[in-house]
């Protein structure tokens, strides 16, 4: 593998090439990691109910692994994430007598919580995904319901970029999504960015999630959500990246190893996905896949339960799938 020719230095001139890691791939994958990335996101590590799991204790110790990694091989690191509906305990949602914590003492507690991770972190850290999934995948509401927006109101996200931003002003403060190229959930996206451009509000960029297949989204949808985003001048980040072999569809659950065709396939579409992001390189300055190599993948558990998945370029002994050699020839 020392010979391989590095992933991020191919892509050097245009966006960085990320992993996203944990306590187990930081062993496992160390290689890997370090031969061809140079920026890693902690896959749950800074996660509040992991970092803050009551309120008068921080956990740290796991995220700091995962920083101290990044920094032994000159990778950086992008937090993720701050603000979201998922893994976040309950204590968060509740006043001390059991009922819902209303909007004064939600506010405070995202403050102090941002306050203390993100100033943690401040010059080691040089990207959040402050609100991660905020918006409603269909219908007429432009966010989800969560506990955030109920108790707080639609500004708990201006908020969060405003305590993150005060936290650490020189961090560049991304709102992250998934579904992110399906032209209803993009105009929602695109709505929001906008708005809190309009107000002012100190966010810097977009991280589009990317959990992809070898047929969704069309490379026409990403390329409009691309160019949509872009347009109101935010920075672009892909967070996410995985090419599951799977259509949405596909709930076969029986395949030991991926079939030749679709390795092939996915190696096409790698192809083709760096092709079109490396166009957008002016914009698009951070390329993040969910994990490294086909050993590791959170697919492996979702959406159908122990289905094994083959996302990543590398293939289970970490070896290079044809996909990495497509990535190598669009650089
Ligand atoms: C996932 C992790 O990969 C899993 O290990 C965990 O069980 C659930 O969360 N969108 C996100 C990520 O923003 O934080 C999620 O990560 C995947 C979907």
């Amino acid at each position: 593998m020392e010979r391989l020719p590095k992933l991020h230095e191919a892509y050097g001139n245009s966006f960085k090439i990320g992993a996203a890691v944990n306590p187990i791939t930081m062993v496992t994958q160390k290689e890997l990691l370090s031969h061809h990335f140079n920026s890693v996101t902690a896959e749950n590590e800074m996660k509040f109910e992991r970092l803050h799991p009551s309120e008068e204790v921080y956990t740290f110790e796991q995220a700091d692994q995962i920083v101290s990694f990044a920094k032994s091989n000159g990778m950086s690191v992008r937090g993720h994430t701050l603000v979201w509906h998922n893994q976040t305990p309950e204590w968060v949602f509740q006043d001390s007598s059991g009922g819902t914590a209303g909007r004064e003492l939600l506010l405070a507690r995202m403050k102090s919580h941002i306050d203390e991770v993100v100033g943690r972190y401040r010059g080691d850290i040089y990207a959040w995904d402050v609100v991660n999934e905020a918006i409603a995948d269909s219908g007429s509401n432009l966010l989800r319901s969560s506990p955030w927006l109920a108790s707080i109101g639609e500004d708990f996200i201006a908020k969060a970029f405003e305590y993150a931003h005060e936290a650490d002003p020189q961090a560049l403060l991304f709102y992250n999504d998934y579904n992110e190229s399906v032209p209803e959930k993009r105009e929602k996206i695109y709505t929001l960015l906008k708005s809190l451009k309009e107000q002012d509000v100190p966010i810097h960029g977009v991280g589009l999630q990317a959990h992809w297949n070898l047929e969704f989204p069309a490379l026409d949808d990403i390329r409009r959500a691309i160019e949509r985003y872009a347009s109101l001048g935010m920075m672009l980040h892909i967070t996410e990246l995985d090419v599951s072999v799977f259509a949405h569809e596909d709930k076969r659950t029986d395949l030991a190893a991926p079939t030749e065709e679709m390795l092939q396939r996915q190696a096409e579409r790698y192809g083709q996905l760096f092709r079109l992001l490396k166009e957008y390189s002016g914009s698009v300055t951070s390329v993040t896949f969910w994990g490294a190599a086909d050993d590791y993948t959170w697919l492996d558990h979702f959406p159908v339960r122990g289905r094994k998945n083959w996302p990543f370029v590398f293939d289970e002994n970490h070896l290079p799938k044809e996909s990495y050699w497509n990535l190598l020839k669009e650089a």
